[in-house]
């Protein structure tokens, strides 16, 4: 949460602050602002504003363009509510500083260091600006080393002292930097998306150490002064340069996208018609000798993981938990060296994530992460990574990171029903001649798409509205639900079908919206008759049904027809075909599609 960048180079700074940070926004879009530094005049430039990067840019319009050092943020309010005062960067005499993270501290520091009276914000960050203040006597070191051992939370700090021309200084705790040349120039950011088009690698800041950002150098030095090495990696995410291209909105372009970034999560993992994770480096010993796997991620992430549970307790006599990360700890977990823990984030740096499964690891289970970003703390954290090939998700809706995941995850089982004996090769081979098949049918669907739009069309004056189907269909729609809700506003939630008469459908009134999924032989007659049921208490019932299924004579508000594929893999058409649902009928109320209220899209506090 919060975007941070800072540059220091030949150009004008104000310019590339500004669109790294309208790169950045998906993080936190309360506030926004940025402090410059003209290292011929010592004059430091500071201009900040509750509201978006596009107001931030209206206030710098008429600045003279002329400083080369500089640091920006935008913001996800925690301490202090939406204010200019509240918004970052924050200035204590010499000391400029952005900050993302929490620092749970600051009220004792306040008293400890008699700050109350030099506060002009209520945020925790302007404390740490007083107190590196406070210790600061023309030493950036010794003033950070000295400041950081009072803090207590998690922490990216960057800050530009007024008296130190064309240098930043960056230090951190759990929340992410990273930093790159950049050609004319180095740059630091939260999020490599930012680090500019010239970028070609990038090195993740170690927690605990000092990053020195000079015109022409990165320097790394440890809290005794020692220097260190950056370690470098390559930047591989063309499509960080693509921006929205012709689409209104980054999460129609993120759902356009799914055909090509699941293919490219499979490419490398298919070899001769077989699942190989040898890239990945996870042992065949250990997906054969677990005895129960756990999930542990957030929102969209986790749905995932229900999906999986589906999967692997069809194929294994094996227990799968799937945990909200944020709750994992409370419920004294059962973990030992035979537990597989699954931590999936589309981010890698989700707090829940990461400190369920620094528990997790700390009670000896062995883990395997399903991540988006490289080299994020999630990846770093995890004992095996298996990378999706989403590419950068900007929209804050998750639709591409979703059904990466998911192929992700169907390799894992894979691989583990081989080394387990429950696939032989004219299994896999069903499987995976099933898998592939995925993209084909998205892009089925996704061709359809102004059918669903006029779908959308009839849910946009909705207040309230349910999603019901049972077992892999309820998983389905759990995510459906997520998306409609967080994008739409409008109040939905997935039920177990067969649940519902035993209260909710209390709920169910004349028109009442209601989105079925129907996707699963087994269970088709069961949700149907569900179906029956709140269509006589006068629901207007949305059908997705796979295109085999004979519906015999019954009538629905609309019909979609799902290209069909074996019962498992109709997670892929249907998914793509809910999260088009929701991005209409988003779209067409007129909101902000890719940045729904009160959200964030990297979620660093608990
Ligand atoms: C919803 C959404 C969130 C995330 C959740 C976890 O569309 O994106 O529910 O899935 O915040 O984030 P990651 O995957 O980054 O750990």
């Amino acid at each position: 949460m919060c975007g941070i960048v800072g540059y220091t180079g030949k150009e004008s700074v104000t310019d590339q602050l500004l669109d790294a940070l309208e790169l950045l926004e998906y993080r936190g879009y309360d506030s926004a602002g940025l402090a410059t530094l003209n290292g011929e005049t010592g004059k430091v430039k500071l201009r900040k504003c509750a509201g978006r990067v596009k107001d931030l840019r209206k206030i710098c319009r008429n600045d003279k363009k002329i400083s080369t050092c500089g640091i920006g943020h935008t913001r996800w309010a925690t301490h202090g509510g939406v204010s200019d005062e509240n918004a970052h960067p924050h200035r204590s005499g010499d000391v400029l500083l952005v900050h993302n993270g929490i620092i749970e501290n600051y009220e004792e520091l306040k008293d400890h260091f008699m700050l109350h009276k030099d506060l002009k914000s209520q945020t925790d960050t302007e404390v740490v600006a007083a107190v590196l203040n406070r210790f600061y006597q023309g030493n950036p070191h010794e003033a950070i080393c000295r400041t950081i051992k009072y803090l207590k939370g998690t922490f990216a700090l960057v800050v530009m002292f007024s008296d130190q021309p064309d240098i930043l200084y960056a230090i951190r705790n759990v929340s992410p930097i990273v930093a790159a040349y950049n050609g004319d120039g180095t740059m630091l950011a939260s999020d490599v998306v930012a680090l500019g088009a010239a970028a070609e690698k990038y090195m993740v800041v170690p927690e605990y150490m000092i990053l020195e950002l000079h015109k022409d150098e990165i320097k790394l030095f440890d809290l005794d002064g020692k220097q260190c090495e950056p370690e470098f990696m390559d930047i591989d995410w063309d499509t960080t340069r693509g921006g929205k291209g012709s689409y209104p909105f980054y999460m129609e372009k993120e759902i356009m996208e799914q055909p090509d970034a699941l293919k490219a999560t499979m490419e490398s993992r298919i070899v001769e018609g077989k699942i190989d994770l040898t890239a990945d480096a996870i042992p065949d010993e250990f997906l054969r000798d677990c005895n129960r796997i756990c999930v542990i991620a957030c929102g969209t992430a986790m749905h995932a993981g229900l999906v999986a549970k589906v999967l692997v307790q069809s194929k294994f006599n094996m227990h799968m938990n799937v945990e909200y990360a944020s709750e994992f700890m409370y419920g004294n977990p059962v973990l030992d060296e035979k537990t597989l823990v699954l931590a999936i984030s589309q981010s890698g740096e989700t707090i829940d994530t990461l400190e369920a499964l620094k528990y997790a690891r700390r009670q000896g289970a062995k883990s395997v992460a399903i991540i988006n970003v490289k080299g994020s703390s999630i990846a770093r954290e995890s004992d095996y990574v298996m990378y999706t090939a989403a590419g950068p998700e900007i929209a804050v809706a998750s639709t591409k990171a979703y059904t990466t995941q998911l192929v992700a995850l169907f390799l894992l089982v894979g691989r583990m029903a081989k080394v387990r004996g429950v696939f032989d090769e004219a299994a896999e081979k069903e499987y995976l001649e099933n898998l592939v098949e995925a993209p084909a049918k998205m892009l089925e669907v996704l061709e359809q798409k102004n059918e669903i739009h006029k779908i959308a069309r009839e849910m946009l004056d909705a207040k309230d509205a349910f999603m019901i189907g049972r077992g892999l269909d309820y998983s389905i729609l759990l995510e459906g639900a997520l998306k409609l809700k967080e994008v739409s506003y409008i109040h939905t939630e997935a039920y177990a079908s067969g649940e519902l008469k035993h209260g909710t459908i209390a709920l169910i009134t004349e028109n009442t919206p209601v989105v079925a999924t129907v996707t699963q032989t087994n269970l088709k007659d069961k949700e149907l008759s569900n179906i029956r049921e709140v269509q006589s208490r006068g629901a207007s019932v949305v059908l997705f049904v796979k295109e085999s299924f004979d519906l015999a004579d019954a009538e629905y508000a609309d019909v979609f027809a799902l290209p069909a594929m074996a019962d498992e893999f109709m997670v892929f058409p249907a998914s793509v075909a809910l999260q088009l649902l929701a991005y209409y009928v988003s779209m067409d109320k007129g909101l902000d599609v890719d940045k729904p209220r009160n959200l964030a899209k990297v979620v660093t506090v608990e």
